[in-house]
């Protein structure tokens, strides 16, 4: 027993500062817990989602969280900058070489805040943007009405084409051709082919257009030559690092050397206060990872997985949007067997199996019920899962949903799921 002074003692005093964190605060130590306990035990097929490794997970532990680092390396706001500016410029020279880019700024926090300090720096309110719709595969912050994004400027929408579901370049050219955008944002959260980087670049010059590419899902498999990379075409070229890049939640922009002064000074002051240096810090680590051979094999490997459970799925007689897949996540149309997109998230995450509902192009459902899954492999690849794998993962998935749920093969799924998960420990 802790006297009332001694209590007293280790809150004000050093003590305060070396307590575990189960001492000082076992609800949220448990639900840490419970989330490692989940994480290991859950087939985790969330496309946006990874599993980092321990060096990232301690540099953004670490004590950079203290430290207030307004402004730039060698340009701070703040005294005892010195260590920061080591880690920043690391991390920006490990970006730019990563990419191939000829300007890096390592600060967003975010995806949406990596987008919105391009727009800031280069659009006026009212301007026009040309992105992906939403429900074809877009981001909300490439122009959707509920964003910023959609909110503040005039919003030209381009779409797949509905037979092949393929992004449709020929209406993108007629749309920018007809409103002459100031910007167009291409990238998408749910589109698993290759996107043409060059043939948008086309079309944005004919049209008098900046070009962003917004490489948030596919950024480790264009670092790793798994994809095209938008950089040599792009004049921005925004990222999370928390996808396939397998960093921490966090976002990156890159950009032509005669951007970079309005970039940095959209993003801060603009955008955000502060950088997240401990984030940052995690941000170098992860683009050292990513630039080992190492990171090459586990992103082609993503994309084998990726091709191989789609066809596992495909086999089970789930139609697979456009037949397929070229990345590291596919959609599959469970309501091509009558399962709405939100029962089929429901039923597989009672078997351990996670997923996200998501509108496929043309949806007749709502989107919070949608017809569709997005399937991703970066965290089970991670893991160390392969090919033979993903045809035992694509075999429970439909074992679960072709019984609706039923108790008894959830039950047995799940069983089937941990033993799975067993094999290939995370943390
Ligand atoms: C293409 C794309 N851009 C931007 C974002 C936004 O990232 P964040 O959630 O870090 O704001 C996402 C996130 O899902 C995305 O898929």
């Amino acid at each position: 027993m802790t006297t009332i002074n001694e209590e007293h003692a280790a809150a004000v005093g050093h003590a305060f500062l070396e307590r575990p964190l189960a001492e000082v605060d076992p609800e949220i130590a448990g639900a840490i817990r419970l989330e490692t306990e989940r994480q290991n035990d859950t087939l985790e097929l969330i496309a946006s989602e990874n599993h980092v490794s321990k060096a990232v997970l301690t540099a953004m532990g670490s004590v950079f969280t203290n430290k207030y680092a307004e402004g730039y390396p060698g340009k701070r706001y703040y005294g005892g900058c010195g260590p920061t500016d080591i880690v920043e410029n690391i991390a920006i020279e490990r970006a730019k070489e990563l990419f191939g880019a000829e300007h890096a700024n390592v600060q967003p926090h975010s995806g949406s805040q990596a987008n919105m300090s391009v727009y800031f720096a280069m659009l006026k309110p009212g301007d026009t943007i040309m992105g992906m719709d939403l429900s074809h595969g877009g981001h909300l912050t490439h122009g959707h009405p509920l964003s910023y994004s959609g909110r503040d400027f005039k919003v030209v929408a381009y779409h797949v084409r509905q037979e092949e579901e393929l992004i449709d370049y020929d209406e993108m050219e007629r749309l920018a051709e007809e409103h002459k955008p100031r910007m167009i944002v291409c990238g998408a959260s749910a589109y698993s082919r290759i996107i043409d980087f060059k043939r948008i670049r086309e079309i944005a010059d004919k049209a008098g257009s900046l070009m962003m590419a917004d490489i948030a899902h596919i950024a480790g498999l264009v670092v790793t030559g798994n994809h095209p990379s938008p950089v040599p075409y792009a004049d921005f070229v925004t990222t999370t690092t928390h996808k396939t890049l397998r960093g921490p939640r966090a976002g990156l922009v890159l950009c032509k050397e005669q951007y970079a002064k309005d970039l940095d000074r959209s993003l801060f002051p603009g955008v955000q206060g502060g950088p997240l240096v401990h984030i940052i810090a995690a941000k170098a680590v992860a683009f050292r990872e990513a630039l080992s051979p190492a990171f090459k094999e586990y992103q082609t490997q993503v994309v084998r997985n990726a091709k191989a459970l789609a066809a596992a799925v495909a086999d089970t007689g789930f139609r697979v949007v456009s037949g397929g897949t070229d990345n590291h996540l596919f959609m599959t149309d469970v309501f091509s067997k009558g399962i709405t997109g939100k029962d089929g998230q429901n039923i597989l995450e009672a078997a351990n199996i996670t997923v996200n509902k998501n509108t496929i192009p043309f949806d007749t459902q709502k989107p919070m019920t949608a017809s569709g899954l997005r399937i991703g492999t970066p965290a089970v690849t991670t893991r160390g899962l392969r090919e033979p794998e993903m045809k035992t993962i694509a075999n429970l998935i439909a074992r679960v949903l072709d019984a609706r749920g039923d108790g008894d093969v959830t039950q047995q799924v799940k069983r089937e799921v941990k033993e799975l998960c067993d094999r290939f420990p995370i943390y």
